[in-house]
C-alpha cells in the first residue's frame, strides 16, 4: 500500500493538539484530584449535602439548620430553590468564606420553563415535535442560567400508564420509544452546547427508576415488576438521557421490587454507573435517603446514610443523613472513604465543567438576567409550542374552526378567565402571573371589536353549586356560539396529586348538559394535567379540544386554534380510559390467549369486562385535524431481511381536505411469534409533515434489526427470526395501511 508521508510539522501539530486535549481533559480531572487532596473528611461530606431555601419548599420541611453558618463552614455543596442573580451571588459569597472556597451549585425544578412558562411536559409531547420540545428546553435553560441557577431537576422521564398518578403531567406518557426521543431532546435543550457555556445548565434525568409504575397510581407507592419489564419499558428513556449526556440523575422515592431506589445498588451502581458508565452524579430525591427508615429498609438515618452511599446516591437532598452520619461511618470503617471520594469527585467535576472554580459568580449577573428572562421572543416560542400541543378530540357539524364573522360569543366555565391555572403544576413561582394570557384574554385579543363576548363562570371546578348555571344559560342563549372551559385546577395534578376519581370534577358536566340544551353550538376546552374521564361530553358535545395546561401564552394559542389560524395536529401521548376501572390501559398490551373481543362483539370467556367495551375512550397517538388525510400506496423494498440488513417502507400521504395541516404518521410493528409474547403493536417510528390541500408526499421509514429487538429472559437485547406485522397509522387504533415482512 502506498505510504503517505505527512509533512513533519503536521505530525508535530497533531500531537500537540492531542497532548493539549489530553492535558485539557486531565486538567479537570487533575484539578478535581488536587482539590480532593486538600479536603478534610467533613469538607468532603459537606459537598454531598444539599439544602433547600426555606422560602420555596418543594418537599416536607426538614429540621431547622443555620444554613448560612453551615455554608461558611464548608458543610453544604448545593442549594435548591435559590434563584435570581442577586440571591445566588449572596449565597455564593458565603461559600467563598469557607476554607477551600468550593462554589455551590444551585438547582431548581425548571420543568416547563423558567419565567416564560411552556405547556406542561405531557402537553408538549402531544406535539410529537422533538425540535420544538428541544427549543423549549433551550429557552428554559437560557432564562434559568441567566438567573444564577446551574441545574434543573428535569427532564422527568418516567414512563406512566396510570392517569390516576398526578405526575403523568411532567413526563412523556406511556411509550418508551417516544419517551426516549423526548428525553434526549430535553437533555440536549437544557445542556445546549455543553456545560461551561453561560446558557447551559445541568440536566437531571429523573426519577430513577420506575416511579411511574407506582401501584394504584398512588404517588410514592411501591413498584413491583419483572426485570424484563423494567428494561423494556421503564429504563429506555433513562438510557437515552444518559447517552445524551445528562449531567445528573435523580433517584426515586419508590421501592422497586422491595428495595428503595435510593438504596438500590442494582439501579445506581450496576446499571447506571456500571453498564451505562454514567460519569455524572446522582442526587437523591427530597429526603429519600432518610425515608428508607419508614420504608423499613434501614433502622435509622445512620444506616440510611451507609446504605445510600454504598448504593451510589452521591448527593443527599434535604434528608441530612450524610451531614449527620457519613463522617462517623467512615471513621468506624463501615464506609470506605473511597466511596465518599468518588461521590465528591463526581460533584466537583461538574463544578469545574460549569466554570465555577474559575468564577463562582459567572452565572449571577443581574444585567444578563434583565436581558434574557421573560423576553418576548421566548413567549413566541412558548406560543408555538402551546399551539402544537393542543389535541382536537372531536369536531362534528363543522363547529370548528369558528368563523371570524361570529357576532356574539359566550365564553363560559370556571377556567375561562384563570391565569394561574394555565401554568399547570411545577411552574416556577412568581409573585404575579398577570402576564399569563388567559383563555378569555386570548379570545379578546383575537376578536378585538369584531365580536361581542359574554362571560359567565357557570360553576366552580370541584364544588357542587349550580347557582351559576342560570347566568351561563342566559349568556349562551344570547350568543351565536358557546366556548366552555372546564377541567381540573392546576393543583389537582402534579406531585402528591393522585386522584382515585379522574372524572371531570364537580358539576361541570352538568353545566355542559345545560348549555347543550340551549341548542347553540358548543366548543369544549378541557384543561388538565392528565387524561380525564368525560364520557357524556365525548358522546354529546360536537367539538372538544384538549388544552392541558399550556403556559404563559395559553389563551393566544387556544384562540389561534379556535379561529383556524392554526390547524391543530396534536396526538395523545397517553391512552384515555373510559373509566378508572379500565386502568391500567395502554396501547402496547399483550394479546393473551383469549383476547378481549372488539367492542361490538363482547363474546364470553374472553379477557375483558362484562360491563365495559374493550377500547379506550381515546387511543394513544389519537388526534384530529381541520383537514383529512389519506394514506396509500404502501410499498416495502423487500419482504424479508436478515439481521444486518434493512427494509425500506414507503407510502403516500395526501391532504384530502380543504386546509393545510400537519399529520403525525406512526409506524407500529408486531412480532407475531417469539420466545416471549410480544405486544400487539409497538411504536417504532413516526414523522410529522405539513401538507397543503390536495398535496401528496411520500413518507419513508427504514426498518433495521434494532426496531425488531426486545429483551429476552437473559436481558439480552436481541431480535428473533420470524414474521412481523407492519402497521402505518394515524393513531395506534386507526391503522390505515398494513403489510408483513420476515426477519430471516
Ligand atoms: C420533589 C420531587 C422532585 C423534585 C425535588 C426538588 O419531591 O419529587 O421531582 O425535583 O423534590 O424539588
Amino acid at each position: 500500500m502506498k505510504k503517505i508521508f505527512l509533512p513533519f510539522c503536521f505530525t508535530i501539530f497533531v500531537s500537540v493538539i492531542s497532548l493539549n486535549a489530553t492535558a485539557q481533559k486531565k486538567t479537570i480531572d487533575q484539578r478535581v484530584d488536587s482539590v480532593l487532596k486538600l479536603m478534610t473528611l467533613d469538607e468532603k461530606v459537606g459537598q454531598l449535602n444539599q439544602y433547600s431555601s426555606k422560602e420555596e419548599l418543594t418537599g416536607p420541611a426538614g429540621e431547622n439548620s443555620n444554613i448560612a453558618q453551615e455554608i461558611k463552614a464548608g458543610k453544604v455543596g448545593s442549594m435548591l430553590n435559590v434563584r435570581g442573580a442577586d440571591r445566588t451571588r449572596r449565597m455564593q459569597v458565603l461559600a467563598m468564606q469557607a476554607r477551600l472556597k468550593i462554589p455551590l451549585i444551585f438547582g431548581q425544578d425548571v420543568i416547563h420553563g423558567y419565567k416564560v412558562t411552556f405547556p406542561i411536559p405531557l402537553a408538549e409531547v402531544a406535539s410529537w415535535d422533538l425540535g420544538t420540545i428541544e427549543q423549549g428546553s433551550r429557552i428554559a435553560a437560557i432564562e434559568t442560567a441567566a438567573s444564577g441557577v446551574h441545574w434543573t431537576f428535569a427532564p422527568m422521564v418516567d414512563i406512566a400508564r396510570d392517569p390516576r398518578w398526578g405526575r403523568v403531567m411532567e413526563g412523556a406518557g406511556e411509550d418508551p420509544y417516544l419517551g426516549s426521543l423526548v428525553a434526549k431532546a430535553r437533555v440536549k435543550g437544557f445542556q445546549g452546547k455543553g456545560l461551561g457555556n453561560l446558557d447551559a445548565i445541568m440536566a437531571c434525568a429523573k426519577h430513577f427508576a420506575a416511579y411511574g409504575a407506582a401501584i394504584g397510581g398512588r404517588d410514592y407507592n411501591s413498584v413491583d415488576m419483572s426485570e424484563r419489564t423494567l428494561w423494556e419499558v421503564y429504563l429506555p428513556p433513562f438510557r437515552a438521557a444518559a447517552e445524551a449526556g445528562a449531567a445528573t440523575f435523580m433517584n426515586s422515592f419508590n421501592d422497586l421490587n422491595g428495595i428503595p431506589a435510593t438504596g438500590n445498588a442494582y439501579l445506581q451502581r450496576n446499571i447506571l454507573k456500571g453498564k451505562w458508565k454514567f460519569p455524572g452524579f446522582v442526587v437523591s430525591d427530597w429526603g429519600s435517603i432518610g425515608e428508607m427508615v419508614p420504608h423499613g429498609f434501614v433502622k435509622d438515618k445512620k444506616d440510611a446514610a451507609e446504605s445510600a452511599i454504598k448504593a451510589g446516591s452521591d448527593m443527599d437532598m434535604e434528608s441530612r443523613s450524610y451531614t449527620a452520619h457519613l463522617a462517623q461511618l467512615v471513621k468506624e470503617g463501615k464506609v470506605p472513604v473511597a466511596l465518599v471520594d468518588d461521590a465528591v469527585k463526581r460533584i466537583l467535576r461538574k463544578k469545574f465543567e460549569l466554570g465555577l472554580f474559575d468564577d463562582p459568580y459567572r452565572f449571577s449577573n443581574a444585567q444578563r438576567e434583565t436581558d434574557q428572562v421573560g423576553i418576548p421572543q421566548h413567549r413566541e416560542v412558548a406560543k408555538d409550542m402551546a399551539r402544537k400541543s393542543i389535541v382536537l378530540l372531536k369536531n362534528e357539524k363543522g363547529v370548528l374552526p369558528l368563523s371570524k364573522n361570529t357576532k356574539t360569543i359566550a365564553v363560559i366555565g370556571p377556567l375561562a378567565k384563570s391565569e394561574d391555572d394555565m401554568l399547570g403544576f411545577w411552574s416556577v413561582g412568581w409573585p404575579d402571573n398577570s402576564d399569563v394570557v388567559s383563555q378569555w384574554e386570548g379570545i379578546q385579543n383575537k376578536v378585538g371589536n369584531t365580536a361581542k363576548l359574554l362571560y359567565a363562570k357557570g360553576c366552580d371546578v370541584s364544588d357542587t353549586s349550580r347557582a351559576g348555571f342560570a347566568e351561563a344559560i342566559t349568556a349562551a342563549q344570547n350568543a351565536d356560539v358557546v366556548i366552555v372551559s372546564v377541567g381540573e385546577r392546576r393543583d389537582m395534578s402534579g406531585e402528591a396529586k393522585s386522584r382515585s376519581d379522574i372524572h371531570l370534577p364537580g358539576v361541570q358536566e352538568e353545566l355542559l348538559q345545560a348549555l347543550q340544551a340551549t341548542g347553540k353550538p358548543v366548543v369544549v376546552l378541557i384543561n388538565a394535567g392528565r387524561p380525564l374521564v368525560f364520557n357524556w361530553t365525548a358522546d354529546n358535545m360536537p367539538a372538544i379540544l384538549y388544552t392541558w395546561w399550556l403556559g404563559s401564552e395559553a389563551g393566544n394559542a387556544i384562540a389561534d386554534v379556535l379561529f383556524g389560524d392554526y390547524n391543530p395536529a396534536g396526538k395523545l401521548p397517553m391512552t384515555f380510559p373510559r373509566t378508572e376501572g379500565q386502568i391500567p390501559i395502554y396501547y402496547n398490551y399483550y394479546n393473551t390467549g383469549r383476547p378481549a373481543p372488539d367492542d361490538d362483539n363482547p363474546a364470553r370467556y374472553r379477557s375483558g369486562y362484562i360491563d365495559l367495551q374493550k377500547s379506550p375512550r381515546f387511543a394513544f397517538g389519537y388526534g384530529l385535524s381541520y383537514t383529512t388525510f389519506t394514506y396509500s400506496d404502501l410499498q416495502l423494498n423487500k419482504t424479508a431481511m436478515n439481521a444486518s440488513d434493512s427494509i425500506v417502507v414507503s407510502f403516500k400521504l395526501t391532504n384530502s381536505g380543504k386546509v393545510a395541516g400537519e399529520e403525525v404518521v406512526q409506524l407500529y410493528l408486531r412480532d407475531e411469534v417469539a420466545t416471549l409474547v410480544r405486544p400487539v403493536k409497538e411504536l417504532k417510528d413516526f414523522t410529522k409533515l405539513l401538507l397543503q390541500p390536495g398535496e401528496t408526499k411520500t413518507v419513508r421509514f427504514v426498518i433495521k434489526k434494532d426496531k425488531l429487538s426486545f429483551y429476552n429472559n437473559q436481558l439480552q437485547w436481541m431480535a428473533e427470526p420470524g414474521a412481523f406485522d407492519l402497521m402505518i397509522g394515524s393513531s395506534s387504533s386507526d391503522i390505515r395501511l398494513k403489510s408483513k415482512f420476515e426477519l430471516k
